[in-house]
């Protein structure tokens, strides 16, 4: 029987609500699977803050720092609420940033999946969509204007400024390249560079970078694109995309702009890759002004089961496996009210019942483990 140590956030807003789901599909998966799962729950964000006065505090970083992968919900608190906080323990500085800076996790996956079958959640015209959308956003981590140094003050005139760094040195935007060019060579090796080199200088570095890794990959084909073009291009023509890769602010609002093209950031799981360790979380927020309604869509969570499943444990069929009964809810017809469209005839279900049909619906598939 193999142990995988899993830490647990479930965070604020709708993570609790996600979070039961993706701990029910564990459940199962340890009944069908020679596995089991250390659970290890662990205040994390604003409700760690309000309990310890830490958003990431010391025992939850043990925890992590001890499991063989992190799960996480969501973060946050509604832009007034969040006022209630000191601004560097707000929980996206105070807890997210650190955790990725604690453990590198440099290469974010974020999967941005439309089987035709559930191509009607897209807002775009069938025309556009095709066969459905199915493309990889590799976003960078840990580098970036995110993580550069910030100072305000008030300047010789008396004006209030603020000084935010851009940096990255070679090895980090090398390493990052690195996986999605192999993501690329497993996949339909196109690649498409997503910068902004006509305006900055960190863009050029990055090219320079890409010239000198794209020699190890030659049956990659790279495609260069500027960013804003970027994102019209996902809006006229999502398919002609395949691995896309971006420094992490590009990432950050591309990666949500494809919620949009999916029809929710509800369909968005992700894995935060590290070199010795990742975490999975749904690419979403806290979504406070829903939470505790149980309405809250747990695919992306799910979804991020699912990448924990095959890429901290190996556990490849299991993975597909739990896509597949995640889409089959759909296609069953039901959805939960963020994928709702007037005048469809799906069926609204709580986050719960979403939860239990996708157990069902694997409970159904063999689980060759
Ligand atoms: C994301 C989120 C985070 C980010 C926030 C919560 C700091 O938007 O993971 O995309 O900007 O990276
Ligand atoms: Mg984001």
């Amino acid at each position: 029987m193999t142990t995988h140590k899993i830490a647990l956030l479930a965070g604020d807003g709708i993570g609790p609500e996600i979070m039961a789901e993706a701990v029910k599909i564990l459940k199962l998966v340890e009944q069908r699977n020679k596995v089991f799962f250390d659970l290890r729950p662990a205040l994390f964000g604003a409700c760690a803050w309000f309990e310890t006065g830490k958003s990431f505090p010391d025992e939850s970083i043990a925890i992590c720092d001890e499991a063989d992968a992190i799960l996480k919900g969501t973060i946050g608190l509604s832009h007034e609420e969040s006022k209630k906080i000191p601004i560097d323990e707000q929980p996206e500085r105070g807890a997210l940033l650190p955790m990725r800076r604690r453990y590198q996790t440099y290469a974010n996956f974020r999967p941005v999946t439309l089987p035709p079958s559930l191509a009607h959640f897209s807002p775009l015209r069938p025309e556009i969509i095709g066969d459905g959308i199915d493309l990889v956003i590799i976003r960078e981590l840990v580098g970036g204007l995110y993580f550069g140094a910030k100072t305000t003050g008030v300047n010789d005139s008396g004006r209030r400024y603020v000084h935010e760094v851009l940096e990255y040195d070679e090895d980090q935007i090398c390493q990052v390249l690195e996986v999605a060019f192999k993501l690329s060579s497993q996949r339909k090796k196109v690649l498409h560079n997503v910068h902004k080199s006509n305006v900055l200088k960190s863009s050029v570095l990055w090219n320079e970078i890409l010239e000198e890794v794209r020699v190890d990959y030659p049956d990659v084909q790279v495609e260069h694109v500027l960013v804003d073009a970027a994102a019209t291009y996902l809006c006229l023509d999502p398919t002609r995309f395949d691995v896309m890769v971006m420094e992490n602010m590009f990432g950050d609002i591309l990666s949500d702009q494809c919620g949009g093209i999916l029809g929710s950031l509800g369909l968005m799981p992700s894995a935060c890759v590290g070199p010795e360790k990742s975490y999975y979380e749904p690419s979403h927020g806290s979504a406070p002004d829903i939470a505790g309604q149980g309405i809250a869509n747990p695919y992306s969570m799910l979804g991020s089961v699912a990448m924990m499943l095959q890429m901290s444990f190996g556990m490849e069929a299991e993975a597909r496996n739990l896509w597949q009964a995640m889409q089959s809810v759909f296609t069953d017809g039901y959805t939960t009210p963020d994928l709702a469209r007037r005048g469809n005839a799906e069926r609204q279900i709580s986050t719960s019942e979403f939860g239990d049909r996708v157990a069902t619906a694997l409970e159904s598939i063999p689980s060759n483990g």
